[in-house]
């Protein structure tokens, strides 16, 4: 019976798990109910007296050392197991960042004009995509011969020449001088149409913000403290403007803005072409027309109006060359404009 014990003694010594569940089948086959230590006691009964003490001692030995054994591994492998799932749970380590979406650089730029009027008095007014022609075309002065309304500018819905795609966000200022008397102060951002050839620098589709300001008394040198305002707040405070005679049939004088370059400084570079200054937009005092056709009356009111293309204000802000990239919306090109203003 000794050597019985022994051998069990040995491979209790001896055991070495694969695996966590190996330690309980150990355990229930050797201090199980039908396991080989109550087998031992079961014979343990059956001998001589005289050998008794002896015996129950070395059963008593190896019971304690199976348990303490079985307990030690136990504890081994729980620590091992805690520690492979603890990696998961390290709030030490770096977290995986989901990429959010970033906002199109057009609406950007749109957002820091409109938050820059809006700083002089100017609300946002919208309009309609659709439009017929009076509001794009005859409330705004434009005689009927005038090219702007030529097919090739312009798309006519269902060839209804009355029902077109607005070419310019100035439409607004009809829309707004409908529901509104003055004082009239608005910026008008919208998406336009032009029946154009796509390149690198035209669309069929771009942006517009208009600008209306109609009060009493509203002069040219208003305009030009506000567009100057403007231009030192998008293009830095650097920045100087001038303005070279135009011709808008909704303005009269009207006039193109040109903001001094700032990759060269004003000294001429191939950005503005040698000139220093680059356009940026028109402008104008409202013409008489345009108010009459509202039911403003010219003798009471005057005011200015302006108009630019975000793609433009945008490409010169940004250094974009290509004005199709605007629209492609290759996530390369809109990442860059992640942590943009
Ligand atoms: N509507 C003009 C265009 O699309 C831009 C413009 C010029 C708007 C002068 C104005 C303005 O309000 O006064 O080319």
């Amino acid at each position: 019976m000794t050597d019985k014990i022994n051998e069990l003694l040995r491979r209790v010594e001896e055991f070495k798990p694969k695996a966590a569940a190996e330690i309980e089948e150990f355990r229930i086959k050797i201090l199980g109910k039908k396991g080989e230590l109550n087998a031992l006691m079961e014979e343990f009964k059956t001998v001589a007296p005289e050998l008794k003490r002896e015996l129950g001692q070395q059963i008593n030995r190896l019971k304690n050392e199976a348990s303490a054994r079985i307990n030690a591994l136990r504890e081994e492998w729980q620590n091992a197991a805690a520690d492979t799932a603890s990696s998961d749970d390290d709030l030490t380590r770096p977290g995986t960042s989901e990429h959010l979406g970033s906002r199109h650089p057009i609406s950007l730029v749109r957002n820091q004009i409109v938050e820059v009027f809006s700083r002089l008095g100017y609300t946002v007014a919208e309009g309609p995509e659709i439009e017929d022609d009076w509001h794009v075309f005859s409330a705004l002065n434009f005689p009927p011969e005038h090219p702007a309304r030529d097919m090739q500018d312009t798309f006519f819905i269902e060839k209804d020449p009355d029902i077109l795609l607005r070419t310019h966000t100035s439409s607004i200022q009809v829309r707004t001088m409908e529901r509104q008397k003055p004082p009239i102060r608005v910026i008008c951002p919208g998406r336009v149409f032009r029946n154009e050839a796509i390149s690198y620098r035209a669309h069929c589709i771009f942006h517009q913000i208009e600008g209306l300001y109609i009060d009493e008394g509203v002069s040219f040198a208003d305009m030009k403290q506000s567009l100057l305002y403007f231009a030192k707040e998008i293009f830095g405070e650097q920045t100087a403007i001038r303005m070279r005679p135009s011709y808008f049939p909704f303005t009269e004088p009207s006039a193109e803005v040109d903001v001094s370059c700032n990759l060269c400084g004003g000294k001429g570079c191939p950005v503005c072409k040698g000139t220093g200054w680059l356009e940026i937009m028109g402008c104008g005092m409202v013409d008489p027309n345009v108010l009459k056709a509202n039911d403003i009356d010219p003798e009471k009111y005057s005011g200015f109006a302006f108009g630019m293309g975000i793609e433009r204000i945008a490409m010169l802000k940004y250094g974009v060359k290509d004005l199709r990239l605007y629209f492609e919306n290759d996530v390369r090109f809109l990442h860059q404009f992640d942590e943009a203003l």
